[in-house]
């Protein structure tokens, strides 16, 4: 992408850079002189003040780094749509495994004449034109309700597009929150939900714990902004891991119970690196005494995880997909 961007022709204002964690793109544009904006949808390598929309434009073009998941494309086309004028280019390119092999069709209708520029190791890059059509460029136009059985009752939800897990509750998030509701804990004054979705984990923490003081976090921009209405007095950040504990009110002391479905993938790689370095963290941020209570597949071997920092966990429930397990500091 980046070197197809020293050849293409010069565009009518400022770029939109969606997606560039490698700086790769907006290296190139600096080096051409061209002015340009990112848009930084999720926390996580070079990407910086992550945001759930893309700054206000107009710009002349579109550099945008392909997502395989379809509402996350599907929305950042919408959004980027919204901040050019009809005419201007978008170029999105992405591995083939990323599904930029057939994101040719995926333009249609804001995009058109979708054709591909260049085809290098497995990946693709794709050029298209901005047509007439309306976008929904606002993260508002893509807001719906979702109503979810938790164990401790129906909750309705806000969603946008992309969020974990697609506006359904998820199984193993499911088997925590049944664990949870009479997992033993003594007194919970402040809850964390480390990865935090819509805030499905944070909420069972409320329904159960009516007084606590909680706090999220999720390196998705979209997430956190669904997170902080479904949430009222919650303090919910947005952040690569731990990182986003910089920007919670950590002063008044560690916590008392930690909740997570934790993140085990980094796009499509699944990375076992990120639960240990979960686990290390909570080990961490927890008070003395304090609980640590997580889900993963059953055939990852958490368990020993969260031996190393914490000592040996107690299996909370199972359900031959799940388990939850509970660990104390
Ligand atoms: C398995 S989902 C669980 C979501 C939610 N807690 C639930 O139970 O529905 C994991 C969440 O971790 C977030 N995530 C992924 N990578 C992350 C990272 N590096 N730092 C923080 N959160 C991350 C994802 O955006 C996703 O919302």
């Amino acid at each position: 992408m980046a070197d197809a961007l020293f050849t293409a022709p010069p565009v009518d204002g400022p770029w939109l850079v969606v997606d560039d964690p490698t700086a790769a793109v907006t290296t190139v544009l600096e080096q051409r002189g061209q002015p340009f904006a990112r848009w930084d949808r999720f926390a996580g390598g070079l990407s910086s003040d992550p945001s759930p929309e893309p700054p206000a434009g107009p710009f002349g073009a579109v550099a945008m780094r392909m997502n395989r998941a379809r509402e996350v494309l599907e929305y950042a086309l919408h959004a980027a749509a919204a901040r050019v004028a009809p005419g201007a280019p978008l170029y999105l390119y992405g591995a083939n495994d990323e599904g930029a092999r057939s994101a040719g069709k995926r333009l249609a209708p804001l995009f058109a004449e979708a054709e591909t520029v260049e085809t290098r190791r497995h990946c693709r890059l794709w050029r298209a034109i901005r047509t007439e059509e309306p976008a929904r460029g606002a993260l508002a136009d893509h807001r719906r309700e979702v109503t979810l059985p938790l164990p401790g009752g129906a909750v309705t939800l806000v969603s946008y597009p992309g969020v974990f897990a697609k506006g359904r509750l998820d199984d193993g998030s499911r088997l925590l929150l049944t664990a949870l509701a009479d997992a033993p804990l003594g007194t919970v004054r402040r809850a964390l939900d480390f990865g935090c979705g819509l805030g499905v984990l944070a909420l069972g923490v409320r329904q159960r714990f009516a007084e606590v003081t909680l706090h999220a976090l999720d390196a998705d921009a979209v997430a956190v902004a669904a997170a902080r209405e479904n949430l009222p007095g919650a303090s919910v950040a947005v952040g690569d891991r731990w990182g986003a504990l910089a920007w919670l009110d950590t002063r008044a002391g560690g916590y008392d119970l930690i909740v997570s479905n934790p993140p085990l993938h980094r796009g499509v790689t699944l990375e076992l690196g990120l639960l240990s370095d979960f686990v290390e963290g909570a080990a961490r941020e927890l008070t003395p005494g304090g609980a640590l209570i997580l889900v993963t597949q059953q055939h990852r071997a958490a368990h020993r995880v969260v031996e190393e920092h914490l000592g040996t966990p107690q299996l909370l429930a199972e359900d031959g997909r799940f388990r939850v397990w509970l660990a104390r500091k």
